[in-house]
C-alpha cells in the first residue's frame, strides 16, 4: 500500500480541529433535541468515523442505525442520481426524529436520494448533518441543517473518506495530489 504521504497535497483539516468542530456540533445537536427523542442514521461506509465521534458529544439519549447505498457513477469519482441500497436499517423510523449523518455532500444527489427515501417512511423530522460541504459542486438543492465545514472543490480523504477503500483511519481530512496516487493492484 502507497504511504499517504506520496500523494498528501495538504491536510486541510487537521485533528485537531475536526474534533473541536464535532464538539461544536454534537452540543448544537444537544440543544436542539433536549427532552425529544433522537434517531441518527449513518451512511456508510464514509459517515461511520464521524458519527462514532459526534455520538460521543451528543448529551440527549439516542440511538442509532446504518444504511449502506452505491451510486451509478461517470467515473468512480463522481455520482448519480440514482442510487442502490445495499443495506436496508434494521429499525423502522416512523414517528421518529432522525438526523442522517453524512461524510460529504458534493453534487447533492445521494443525499437527496437518501432523504426521498427516508421520507416516505413518515419520520416525524428528518434533518441533516454532514462533516464536509462542497458547495459549489451542488447540482440539487438539499437542505442541510448541520455543516462541520464548507470546502473547496478538491477531492478529499481521511477521516472516514476512502481512496479505492483505504485510508479511511486516517485522524484528518488531507486533499489528494492525483497525479501522485498509485491506485491498490
Ligand atoms: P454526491 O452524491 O455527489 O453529493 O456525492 C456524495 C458522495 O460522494 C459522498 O458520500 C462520498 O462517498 C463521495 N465523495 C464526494 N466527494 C468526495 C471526496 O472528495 N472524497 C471522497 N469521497 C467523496
Ligand atoms: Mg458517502
Amino acid at each position: 500500500m502507497q504511504p499517504y504521504h506520496e500523494f498528501l497535497d495538504e491536510v486541510l483539516i487537521p485533528e485537531d480541529v475536526l474534533q473541536k468542530r464535532i464538539a461544536e456540533l454534537g452540543a448544537e445537536i444537544s440543544k436542539d433535541y433536549q427532552g425529544q427523542d433522537l434517531h441518527l442514521i449513518c451512511i456508510l461506509k464514509g459517515g461511520v468515523m464521524f458519527l462514532t465521534d459526534l455520538m460521543r458529544r451528543i448529551s440527549v439519549p439516542h440511538t442509532i442505525d446504518f444504511m449502506a447505498i452505491s451510486s451509478y457513477g461517470v467515473g468512480s469519482r463522481r455520482s448519480s442520481g440514482q442510487i442502490r441500497l445495499n443495506m436496508d436499517l434494521h429499525e423502522d423510523i416512523q414517528g421518529r426524529n432522525v438526523i442522517l449523518v453524512e461524510d460529504i455532500i458534493d453534487s447533492g444527489n445521494t443525499l437527496s436520494s437518501v432523504f426521498g427515501l427516508l421520507r416516505t417512511r413518515n419520520p416525524a423530522s428528518l434533518k441533516v448533518c454532514t462533516l464536509l460541504d462542497k458547495v459549489e459542486r451542488r447540482e440539487v438543492e438539499v437542505d442541510v441543517d448541520y455543516v462541520g465545514f464548507e470546502i473547496a472543490n478538491k477531492y478529499v480523504f481521511g477521516y472516514g473518506l476512502d481512496m479505492d477503500q483505504y485510508y479511511r483511519k486516517l485522524p484528518f481530512i488531507g486533499v489528494v495530489d492525483l497525479e501522485n496516487y498509485i491506485p491498490p493492484e
